[in-house]
């Protein structure tokens, strides 16, 4: 039997969609013009379905703008990038602890996409946080020193070949990149987790409104566009988020993620279950 290439994960996220993304692609259409993510996050859908030669073009967007501008640098510019983690991935060796506080301090005035590739390499659980400030405030992992240079240099530029020359970047909240799409595209939302964080005045939305969410998703129905939303779940008996209404006619899969890193510590073995559902017009087109 073949074996399958694993899909070079170049910015370490949490919430990346990395382990089920070959589920994920296993409901795309035979054809997909434009794929677009809005929730974009570490793209690890549109990774995979690259690596697979699914899609002629991709668009990824974040309301990150400063993940956005990492995303950039590291399809236009994968040698600086790579050359600037190796830089700071050194100079963090024996005052692991106050270098992240110093990258961070940094990161905070200048958005330099490289701080922000070290920081998420070194925080706990790879998570973006940002104070009520829009500070960058996670703290770091002091188990790891983050991926070895070498291997994030192969990480980006393994990526950085997937993705050049058709890959558009924006960084706009998903309503106004799903107003721009057409029948043509194909769009995989993956919104943050319904319940976590949650300050509405943040610059970096941590969670989104159920009903606005919702209302969008029947504009793309009306306009005839196909989509995937991964949006609630399980894990053992401990449901997650609100599931999508009936009136969206939308086909509901489960798909299993494995085992949840945090039910692990806690030393129970719990499955988590994620929901994905497809678009009428997307079911339509694979039935
Ligand atoms: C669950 S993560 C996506 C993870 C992604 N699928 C991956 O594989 O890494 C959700 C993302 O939505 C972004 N986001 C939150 N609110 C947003 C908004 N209103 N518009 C666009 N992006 C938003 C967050 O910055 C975050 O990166």
């Amino acid at each position: 039997m073949k074996r399958r290439l694993a899909a070079p994960q170049p910015i370490p996220y949490q919430g990346s969609k990395r382990r089920i993304a070959s589920q994920i692609l296993e409901c795309f259409p035979d054809e997909v013009e434009r794929l677009v993510e809005p929730f974009a996050g570490s793209a690890a859908v549109s990774i995979a379905a690259a690596m697979r030669g699914v899609g002629a073009c991709y668009w990824l967007n974040d309301g990150n703008a400063p993940l956005m501008a990492l995303w950039r640098e590291l399809v236009t510019q994968p040698d600086r990038l790579a050359t600037a983690y190796e830089t700071r991935w050194h100079e963090q060796l024996g005052r692991e602890r106050e270098y992240f506080q110093e990258v961070r301090g940094r990161f905070n005035h200048t958005h330099d996409p490289a701080d922000m590739l070290y920081l998420l390499a070194r925080c706990v659980k790879a998570a973006v946080r940002y104070n009520a400030r829009g500070e960058f405030n996670n703290t770091p992992d002091h188990r790891r020193c983050g991926a070895r240079p070498a291997e994030m240099k192969r990480r980006i530029e393994k990526t950085a070949e997937l993705l050049r020359g058709a890959v558009q970047f924006s960084a706009q909240d998903y309503q106004h990149v799903l107003k721009q799409c057409t029948p043509h595209d194909l769009i995989y939302l993956d919104p943050p987790y319904q319940g976590v964080g949650g300050r509405r005045d943040s610059r970096y939305l941590t969670s989104l409104d159920h009903e606005t969410f919702c209302a969008a998703l029947a504009q793309l129905n009306q306009r005839k566009i196909r989509y995937l939303v991964s949006y609630d779940g399980r894990t053992g008996a401990k449901q997650f988020g609100e599931p999508l209404p009936k009136s969206l006619q939308l086909v509901r899969l489960e798909i299993n993620a494995g085992r949840s890193s945090q039910a692990t510590l806690l030393g129970r073995n719990a499955q988590t279950i994620e929901s994905l559902y497809l678009s009428p017009y997307l079911s339509k087109a694979i039935s």
